[in-house]
Formats: structure tokens, C-alpha cells, sequence
């Protein structure tokens, strides 16, 4: 996810970034009590840029109350379908609609909105709209697992609306655990920012993505890493599922959160990662390898812990295997390629080389000695080198423009410009 609160330096100037901007976002919100969730899924839609539009059920009101929302998002709250003065709102209210997320969305409300009713006002603009609808189940497990919602969700879905499926976990005090607690508001902010991006080349494509180190172990306690902690990965893998593509995450130890909507596959050695592409690569699409694997491992693995008063004086090392090279076989015809190099010495140099040597069609060159770029950082300052001999310097920009610039690249070579 963009967040609008990170900000970047352009020359002096600082830039918020507001993924969102003046996008018309209704949020429909009814009686569960996930409603409180809401009001922070309200305050980062309308942090990120959007004009949000709520309109409260009669029971949402029981839970939150209409001035939260006023507050939170500077705008009139909607409640009721014929109030003097306001005979058509529903109307207007879902022709100015660019998307309508309900959330949550009671059993009650899909049960309503599969039968196409019209009893109040969120219902009703669900009818005279023709913008894109996301619905956010909350309810009880059992209610969830009901036949009749299973079935109410199967036609939602084949009018061709968005139904999450709720997340599993803690539900409302005594009622234990299990699948239909509300998705976090973050989630779902993510979902929104898919459906509102306009279709590019990467819509619809096999993305697969590796992002952090790999640990080569040298007892059953002890490894060799690095300091990747998979933020450049991560930020590809979100902006490639944003953007409308199937994504596939392989990644070593995190020290970040992983992004929404792509699969995630956690591999622990660079063996393991090179089992885990191998495996996928015939599928892909596109091939972004922004990991780290480690080069050396220790050339052996003791079973058990060394003990310090036997320590070892040196450990001997082995190569690991280079995923890129070893899996060049395993490409599809027409996939595109992506590399990093991080170089310390003669970067240009250094990266055309490993341009050739690993067959692929773009490198990323992050200059290991610049502050602010590379490892550990929030930020990356990349310069692209495509195989035609293109070069294209970046300035420093955050790990999510950076991924927003190498994901334009690759929609062009996909396209086949
Ligand atoms: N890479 C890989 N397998 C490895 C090591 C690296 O596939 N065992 C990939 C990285 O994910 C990256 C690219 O190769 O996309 C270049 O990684 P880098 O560490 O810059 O290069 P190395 O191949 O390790 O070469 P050198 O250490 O000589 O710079």
C-alpha cells in the first residue's frame, strides 16, 4: 500500500504521496459491530486523497454515529433515503460514485443486496449505480458458513460484484475464533486502490517476485544472512497486484510486513528459493528477482550446536547456486526478466555485465555507497539498464515509486516497446 504519509524530497521540496487524489469513493457501512473499523478505513481513504461519501444504515447507526464519519472525512453523512430536500440523493450519490465499498457488510445486507432490494438508501444505490462495488463481510462464523449467505455471496459474485472473504481470527468477546472477522482496514484499502487502477499491460499477468535474504544455516542455531530486510521486493510485489496482476511472492526471513493479495511462499535458504522459482517460473509472466540471496554457505551443516570450547577457527564456505542463471531454462517464451545488481565498484560496468551473464532484459543498479539507496532503507535511488542498451537514471525516490518505475518498464516490455 502507498502511504500518503511518507514523504519524498524533490530537489527542497517535500511531496506527500496521495494515491487517492480527489477519487469519489461512496462507503456504505452497516450494522456489525467491525463498524468501528470503518471509521479507520473513513480516515486513511480520505488521508490518501479520496472524496468519501458515507452512508450509514439504520443499524450501522446503533454502533458508530453519523459526526464520526462527518469528522473524519469533512463531508455531510447520508442516512436516510427520502428526507425533504434530498428525494434523489440516492441517485446522485451513485452516479458520483468512482466505487462503493460496504464495509462491513452484514449478512443481513447481502442477503438485501442479493435480492436486488431497494428498502433503504445504501440498497437502493446499489441498484442505480454502475460503478465498480466491493463488498467487506463481517458476521458471526456460523452465519458466514450458512448456506443461504454462501449462496447470497455465489450470486453477488455472479452479478459480478467484489465479495472479500473475511479473515479468520478472533470474533466479537465469547464468540471464540474462526472466519468472519472484518478484514483490517489497510487490506481493504489495498483492495480499493486495485479496483479504481486503470488496466494496464500487467493486468491480468503472472507476476512472480523474490524479495529479502536467505539464511544458509551453519548448526541448528546459527546462520549466514545479510541485511536485506525485502522492502524493494515487497514494494514490487504490491504495486504489481495493484495494478491488476496474479503475484507470487517468494521471500526469505521479513523484517517487514508482507503485502496484500499476493500468494506468499517463505523460503529460508537460497537452495529453497531456487526450488521454490524453478517450480513457478514456467508460469510467469514476468520474473522479478529482487532478493538477496546469500552467495556462500557454510560447505557444512553441523547436526547439532557447536559448542563454544570446540569453536571452529575458520568456517569453510560453498557457492550457493545463482537462481537467475540456474533457472534460465525454466523461462517462458516471451517472459520478461528483471535483476538487481548491487554494486559498489564501476556500477554501469558491473550491471551490463550482469545484464549479459544472467540473460535478462532489464537490470535494477542500486550503488551500494549511496546513503539512502540499497539495504535498510525506506528509499532507493535505481538506475534501469534495459538489454536494447537504455539507460534511465532515477533520482532518489521512496522503495514504492521506485517500484512504480520498474513496473512501467516492464508493462512496456510486455507490450513490446
Ligand atoms: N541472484 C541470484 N542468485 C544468487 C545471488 C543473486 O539469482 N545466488 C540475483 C539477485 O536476486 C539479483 C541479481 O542476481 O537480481 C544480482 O545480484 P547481486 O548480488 O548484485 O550479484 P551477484 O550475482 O551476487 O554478483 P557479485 O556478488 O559478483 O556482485
Amino acid at each position: 500500500m502507498r502511504s500518503n504519509t511518507v514523504s519524498f524530497r524533490d530537489g527542497a521540496v517535500e511531496k506527500p504521496v496521495r494515491p487517492l487524489d480527489r477519487r469519489r469513493i461512496l462507503l456504505g457501512v452497516t450494522g456489525g459491530i467491525a463498524s468501528y473499523k470503518s471509521a479507520w478505513l473513513a480516515r486513511i481513504l480520505t488521508q490518501a486523497g479520496a472524496e468519501v461519501d458515507v452512508v450509514l444504515t439504520r443499524s450501522a447507526q446503533e454502533f458508530v454515529g453519523a459526526v464520526t464519519f462527518e469528522a473524519l472525512t469533512g463531508r455531510r453523512v447520508h442516512t436516510a433515503i427520502l428526507e425533504p430536500g434530498q428525494a434523489l440523493e440516492h441517485i446522485k450519490l451513485a452516479r458520483a460514485a468512482e466505487l462503493v465499498v460496504i464495509a462491513p457488510a452484514t449478512a443481513d445486507f447481502l442477503s438485501r443486496a442479493a435480492a436486488g432490494r431497494a428498502d433503504d438508501l445504501l440498497a437502493a444505490i446499489l441498484l442505480a449505480t454502475t460503478a465498480p462495488v466491493l463488498f467487506v463481510p463481517a458476521m458471526n462464523d456460523r452465519m458466514w458458513a450458512h448456506p443461504q449467505t454462501r449462496a447470497n455471496v455465489v450470486h453477488l459474485r455472479e452479478l459480478g460484484y467484489r465479495v472479500l472473504e473475511p479473515d479468520v481470527g478472533e470474533l466479537a468477546v465469547g464468540e471464540g475464533s474462526g472466519p468472519g472477522r472484518m478484514p483490517e482496514p489497510e487490506t481493504v484499502f489495498a483492495h480499493i486502490g486495485r479496483l479504481l487502477e486503470p488496466a494496464t499491460g500487467l493486468t491480468g499477468k503472472r507476476v512472480l517476485v523474490s524479495a529479502g535474504p536467505t539464511r544458509e544455516a551453519l548448526d541448528p542455531v546459527r546462520f549466514i544472512s545479510n541485511r536485506s530486510s525485502g522492502r524493494m521486493g515487497i514494494a514490487i510485489a504490491a504495486a504489481a497486484w495493484r495494478r491488476g496482476a496474479n503475484v507470487t511472492l517468494v521471500h526469505g526471513p521479513l523484517t517487514v510486513r508482507p503485502p496484500t493479495g499476493a500468494l506468499l511462499v517463505g523460503v529460508e535458504s537460497a537452495q529453497d528459493m531456487l526450488r521454490e522459482i524453478a517450480e513457478r517460473l514456467p508460469e510467469a509472466d514476468v520474473l522479478i528477482m529482487a532478493a538477496a540471496p546469500a552467495d556462500f554457505r557454510p560447505a557444512e551443516v553441523a547436526g547439532s550446536k557447536l559448542k563454544k570450547a570446540s569453536a571452529p577457527s575458520a568456517v569453510p564456505l560453498a557457492a550457493t547456486p545463482d537462481i537467475l542463471v540456474e533457472t534460465t531454462g525454466a523461462r517462458k517464451v516471451g517472459s520478461i526478466i528483471v535483476g538487481f545488481a548491487l554494486e559498489t565498484d564501476e556500477p554501469i560496468a558491473n550491471a551490463r555485465g550482469k545484464l549479459a551473464r544472467k540473460g535478462l532484459d532489464l537490470v535494477v543498479l542500486n550503488d551500494a555507497r549511496e546513503s539512502g539507496a540499497g539495504f535498510e532503507t525506506e528509499t532507493n535511488r535505481v538506475t534501469l539498464l534495459a538489454r536494447d542498451g537504455t539507460m534511465s537514471e532515477l533520482p532518489l525516490m521512496t522503495k514504492d515509486q521506485v517500484a512504480d518505475a520498474i513496473l512501467d518498464r516492464v508493462g512496456g516490455l510486455l507490450g513490446g516497446h
